[in-house]
């Protein structure tokens, strides 16, 4: 007889790249939520549904009955830019954001689940001399959770070009889990900038004389064609090593930071689709047509690297089957 499929709830679940991770490694969805318009409806083109509120909401309206009784993981990609070094560092001060990691207690602390597992951005482990980490950590541990934490990187850690560091917690009632859980090892990068391009980008894509500021600077800087280069605001950064820098939520924001190269055709930026690679999502992932690109690009930014969950998920669903 077939074995029954771990149960998962997907909270902050954006346009899924959690999900497609955690299904991949066997794991089945029980309920959905994430507040942004937008991104619900690209997820609910790809899933059945999504509850489109905030989680405060979700969980305070007729005491969590929303969210379902019994599921074995929480999963929780809790928002980053309370945390992040671009944001302004406030931490669990940042009323709403910040605090949203309360919520994942509450909702640990009612329904305890075997496993919760998280991922924020790298600089979490630093964030206020580490007093932020630390008390995640006594949150979890007050809820009863034991957590194992780590840096990993997309390009080593999930086979895609792209340089994204990001910290992924996993946590787990049972310390006898907890021993069994490991993170992945490194792998080797196989896939290339190349393998990720599209054919026959949209002229759209492509920048000309009627960027009359950009388009000048642009032509100076963006000279070679095995590199990425990013436009950051007031100056151009080129990536050395081939690869493209961390996709970031706030691409979407005016066109700045979405990674630029140059092809036979002339000098362009990426399009959704390529970010979407870069974050391995598989190409039967749909993205909204009505949607204009600016929201599609903080979507991909804001989601995670699909490889690499999959790889946290399978070795989480070991641990806890063995
Ligand atoms: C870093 S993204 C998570 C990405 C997602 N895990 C994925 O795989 O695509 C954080 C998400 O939290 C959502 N969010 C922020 N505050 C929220 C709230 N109070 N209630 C529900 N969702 C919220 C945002 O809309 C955003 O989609």
């Amino acid at each position: 007889m077939a074995k029954k499929k771990l149960k998962a709830i997907d909270l902050f679940a954006g346009i899924g790249g959690v999900r497609i991770g955690f299904e991949a490694a066997g794991f089945e969805i029980a309920y959905s939520n994430d507040f942004d318009k937008k991104a619900a409806e690209t997820y609910r083109l790809n899933f059945n549904s999504i509850d489109e509120s905030n989680l405060f909401d979700a969980i305070k309206e007729r005491g969590m009955k929303r969210i379902p009784k019994r599921f074995d993981i929480l999963l929780g990609g809790f928002p980053c830019q309370p945390f992040s070094v671009a944001g302004h560092k406030r931490g669990f001060a940042d009323k709403g954001r910040g605090n949203l990691l309360f919520a994942v207690i509450e909702i640990l602390k009612a329904r305890k689940p075997k496993a919760v597992f998280l991922e924020n951005v790298k600089h979490l482990k630093n964030h206020d001399d580490e007093r932020t980490f630390k008390r995640i950590q006594n949150e979890l541990k007050g809820a009863g959770y034991y957590m194992k934490a780590e840096v990993l990187n997309s390009m080593t850690h999930g086979n895609v070009p792209q340089m994204r560091e990001r910290i992924y917690m996993v946590g787990f009632r049972s310390p006898r889990t907890l021993m069994k859980f490991r993170f992945p090892e490194k792998m080797p990068l196989t896939r290339t900038m190349a393998g990720v391009l599209e054919k026959n980008a949209g002229e759209d894509y492509y920048y000309t004389d009627k960027y009359e500021i950009l388009y000048p600077k642009l032509k100076n800087a963006v000279r070679r064609r095995d590199r990425v280069y990013q436009y950051r605001r007031v100056y151009m950064r080129e990536n050395k090593n081939g690869v493209c820098p961390t996709l970031t939520a706030s691409m979407g924001m005016g066109g700045h930071n979405v990674p630029i190269i140059r092809d036979a055709r002339g000098i362009r930026k990426l399009t959704p689709r390529e970010c979407a690679r870069l974050q391995g999502f598989p190409e039967s992932f749909f993205f909204p047509k009505t949607q204009a690109d600016a929201h599609l690009y903080k979507q991909i930014g804001n989601s995670v690297t699909v490889p690499v969950i999959a790889r946290i998920a399978e070795n989480v669903r070991i641990a806890i089957e063995s």
